[in-house]
C-alpha cells in the first residue's frame, strides 16, 4: 500500500473509470527519481485490472541501445501474445520486417511513418474495444522520438476509446539542457492530464517509516529524514533501511551521519555486500539495467555457478530483482548509475567491449544492432575503430527500416565522430548521414553535411558520390530556405563530371541529376525553361532507356514539374499517367501522391468532371503523407 497521494491515486482512479467507460486519454505522471511514479502506475494498473481491464506495460531505455519504438515493441509483444489478431503484423511494422521498407532513392519518409503510426493506434484502438485497455509506457524521458511521436499520434485518437495510457516521466531531467525528449513532451502535455509528483509530507515520510521498519519513528527523526529527503520516498526508504542495517535502535539512529546525496546512500548500501557481489553488480551495470544472468558472469571470467549464488545475495540485499528465468534487474536504476559512475574508465570501456563482443555472437535479436553500436561506440576509443564505425552503420540502417530517423540519424552522428570527424569518414557514410538527417528534418545540418560530402568527393574525384552528394543537396534544398544557386552549380558540376567520364548513355544517376538541374531551372532568380524542359526530357529518355523506375518517376515527376504552364495539360494528363505508373513500382509513395497531384490541376484546367473524384483520392493521401 502506498503511503499518501490520494490526490494522484483519484485522478488515476477517474482515468482509468472514464476509459472504461470508452472516454479514453493520456495521463502524465511527473516527478524526480524515485517519487513514485512507477509505484502510482502499478496501482492504477491493479485499480484497472480489479474493474476488469487489460493492462499492459512498456518500459523506455536509457542509452541509445535499445531500438526505436521500443516501449511500443514491448507493449504490442505482450498484446499480440493473445494471439488470433493483427498483433503479428505490428510487430513487424514496429521491428521493420515490413518488406518495401528497402528504402529506395527518395525514401519516402513521412508515408512510411505515417502508416508505422497508424496501424500501431488502430491496433490499440481494435484491441480497446475488445476489452478496456491500459496501457504505462515508463520512463518516457528515454524514450526515442519515434516512440514519443507515435504516443502524441495516439493521444489524439483516445477521446472516443476505453484505452488510457498512462506515461511516466522524471520531468527535472527533461529541463536540464537540450534535451531531446522535451519538445515532443510538452506537445503531449497539451493533450493529456499532467499529474506533478512532488515530496510527501512529513507525516507521510514518517509513515512510510513506520513501513519499512515495522516501528512508529520518533518525531525527530521523522523531521530529519525529511529534510534530507525533500519527501522523495525512494531516498526515504533507503536511508530508513540503511539505519535499520546498522542496527541502532530507531530511536537513538543520527541520521546526521548520512551524507545528502541519495548516491552515497547507494554506495554504503552497497559496501555492505561482499566485494565479488559488487564487482558481479558493476559488470551487470554496463549491460544494463535488466541483464541475463549468463553473460554477466562471461564477462566477469565468473562460472554461473558461482555466479548464481552471487546474484542471489544481492537479491536478498534488495539490490537486485528476479526478472523473466535466467534475467535479473536492478531494483532501482540509481543502484545502477552508482555502480557505473564508481568504475574506473578504462575498466568501463574494456566492459563494454566485452559485451558488444558477446552480443555479436548471438545476432538475431531484434535489438541486437543497436545494443552492438551502443556497446562499441561507448568503449570507444577502445576496441577496432572500424567495428565500431560498422556496428553503428548497421544500427543506423535498421533504424531507416523502422522510419526511426531520429535514431538512424544519432546512430551516424557517432559514426561521423568515431570515424574521426566529416573529413575522415568514408565518404558513403558522409552521404548517408546528410539523407538521415534530411529523413529527420534537420535540414541545415544535413546541407552541410551533404555539402562537405561534395568538397571532398571532388578533391578525391570520386565520380558517383559527389553525385550522390549533388543529388542530396538539391533534395535538402527543395525543403529548406537556401540559396539554389550553389545547388545548381553543383548539380552541373556533378553532370559535367559524369560528361568527362564519358559513359556512354551514362549511369542512372546522371538522369537523377538532370532531373533535379531541370526543377532548379523551371523557377526563380537562375530561370532557363527551356533548357529545363531539355534536360527534363532527356532525363526521361534516359532512365527509361536504363529501365531503372526510381530514377523514372522521379525524371517524370521533374518534367511535369517543368511542363506546369497553361496549353498543355493534356501533355501532362499523360505524364501524369506514367508517373503513376513508374512511381508505384519503384514504391515512392510521395512521387505516387505527386502523381495524383498533377492529374488533378490537369483535370481541373480541362474542365472533366472526373476532378472532384480525383482531388478526393489526393486530399486522402496528402494528409497521410503530411503526417510527420
Ligand atoms: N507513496 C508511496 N508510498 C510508499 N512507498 C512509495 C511511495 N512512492 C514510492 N514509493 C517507493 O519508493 C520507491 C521508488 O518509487 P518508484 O520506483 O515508483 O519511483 P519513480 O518515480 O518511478 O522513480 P524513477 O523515475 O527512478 O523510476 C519504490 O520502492 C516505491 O515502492
Ligand atoms: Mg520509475
Amino acid at each position: 500500500m502506498l503511503v499518501g497521494r490520494r490526490l494522484a491515486i483519484g485522478a488515476l482512479s477517474s482515468a482509468v473509470d472514464a476509459a472504461i467507460g470508452g472516454a479514453g486519454g493520456v495521463v502524465l505522471l511527473a516527478g524526480e527519481a524515485g517519487m513514485g511514479k512507477t509505484a502510482l502506475a502499478s496501482e492504477a494498473v491493479a485499480y484497472a485490472k480489479a474493474r476488469g481491464a487489460e493492462t499492459v506495460w512498456g518500459t523506455c531505455w536509457e542509452g541509445d541501445g535499445a531500438p526505436g519504438f521500443w516501449p511500443w515493441i514491448q507493449v504490442v509483444r505482450a498484446l499480440a501474445l493473445d494471439g488470433g489478431d493483427a498483433g503479428e503484423g505490428v510487430l513487424a511494422e514496429l521491428t521493420g520486417v515490413t518488406e518495401e521498407r528497402s528504402g529506395g532513392v527518395l525514401g519516402d519518409e513521412s508515408a512510411l511513418r505515417f502508416r508505422t503510426y497508424d496501424m500501431a493506434a488502430t491496433y490499440v484502438r481494435r484491441r480497446a474495444a475488445q476489452r478496456p485497455l491500459v496501457v504505462v509506457i515508463d520512463d518516457l524521458h528515454w524514450a526515442d522520438a519515434s516512440s514519443l511521436r507515435l504516443l502524441v499520434f495516439l493521444a489524439r485518437q483516445l477521446h472516443d476509446a476505453a484505452a488510457l495510457v498512462i506515461g511516466t516521466y522524471r520531468d527535472v531531467e527533461v529541463m536540464v539542457g537540450d534535451h531531446p525528449a522535451r519538445p515532443l513532451l510538452a506537445e503531449l502535455a497539451g493533450q493529456a492530464e499532467l499529474i506533478r509528483l512532488t515530496g510527501l509530507t512529513a507525516d507521510e515520510v514518517g509513515q512510510l517509516i513506520e513501513k519499512v521498519c515495522g516501528e512508529r519513528p520518533q518525531a525527530p527523526l521523522i523531521q530529519a529524514v525529511h529534510a534530507r529527503t525533500a519527501g522523495n520516498p525512494f531516498f526515504a526508504q533507503q536511508i530508513v533501511r540503511l539505519l535499520a542495517a546498522q542496527g541502532v535502535p530507531l530511536d537513538r539512529a543520527l541520521v546526521t551521519g548520512i551524507p545528502p546525496a541519495v548516491g552515497d546512500v547507494l554506495a554504503r548500501r552497497l559496501a555492505r555486500l561482499p566485494g565479488t557481489v559488487v564487482d558481479l553488480l558493476a559488470v551487470a551495470s554496463v549491460v544494463g539495467r535488466r541483464f541475463p544472468i549468463a553473460m554477466v558472469a562471461a564477462i566477469a571470467g565468473a562460472p554461473a555457478a558461482m555466479a548464481v549464488p552471487l546474484a542471489d545475495s544481492a537479491v536478498r540485499a534488495a539490490v537486485l530483482e528476479q526478472d523473466e528465468p535466467g534475467h535479473l534487474r536492478f531494483s532501482h536504476d540509481l543502484f545502477r548509475d552508482v555502480l557505473y559512475d564508481g568504475l574506473p574508465a578504462a575498466r568501463r570501456s574494456a566492459l563494454h567491449l566485452s559485451v558488444a563482443g558477446l552480443l555479436e555472437q548471438h545476432t538475431g535479436v531484434a535489438a541486437t544492432a543497436a545494443e552492438i553500436a551502443y556497446h562499441r561506440s561507448v568503449a570507444w576509443p577502445l576496441g577496432d575503430r572500424d567495428r565500431a564505425v560498422t556496428a553503428l552503420i548497421d544500427a543506423a540502417q535498421e533504424a531507416t527500416a523502422r522510419t526511426a530517423f531520429d535514431e538512424a540519424a544519432a546512430h551516424l552522428r557517432r559514426a561521423v565522430e568515431v570515424a574521426g570527424g566529416a573529413t575522415a569518414v568514408d565518404l558513403a557514410v558522409l552521404c548517408e548521414y546528410g539523407d538521415a538527417l534530411r529523413r529527420a528534418g534537420h535540414g541545415e545540418d544535413a546541407q552541410a553535411a551533404l555539402l562537405g560530402a561534395a568538397a571532398r568527393a571532388r578533391a578525391t574525384g570520386e565520380v558517383g558520390l559527389f553525385a550522390r552528394a549533388a543529388f542530396g543537396a538539391h533534395r535538402v534544398a527543395t525543403l529548406t530556405d537556401s540559396s539554389r544557386s550553389g545547388v545548381i552549380a553543383l548539380l552541373q558540376e556533378a553532370l559535367a563530371a559524369f560528361d568527362a567520364e564519358g559513359t556512354v548513355g551514362g549511369p542512372p544517376a546522371r538522369w537523377l541529376l538532370s532531373a533535379s538541374l531541370a526543377r532548379e531551372l523551371a523557377d526563380g532568380p537562375h530561370r532557363d525553361l527551356p533548357r529545363a524542359v531539355a534536360l527534363a526530357s532527356a532525363a526521361v529518355n534516359g532512365a527509361r532507356a536504363a529501365d531503372d523506375a526510381g530514377v523514372l518517376a522521379y525524371a517524370l515527376f521533374a518534367l511535369a514539374d517543368v511542363r506546369w504552364e497553361p496549353g498543355t495539360a493534356t501533355e501532362r494528363l499523360g505524364i501524369a499517367g506514367d508517373l503513376a505508373a513508374a512511381a508505384g513500382a519503384a514504391h515512392e509513395t510521395e512521387l505516387v501522391l505527386e502523381a495524383h497531384l498533377c492529374r488533378l490541376v490537369a483535370l481541373l484546367e480541362l474542365g472533366d468532371p472526373a476532378f472532384t473524384i480525383e482531388l478526393g483520392t489526393f486530399t486522402r493521401l496528402a494528409e497521410r503523407a503530411r503526417y510527420r
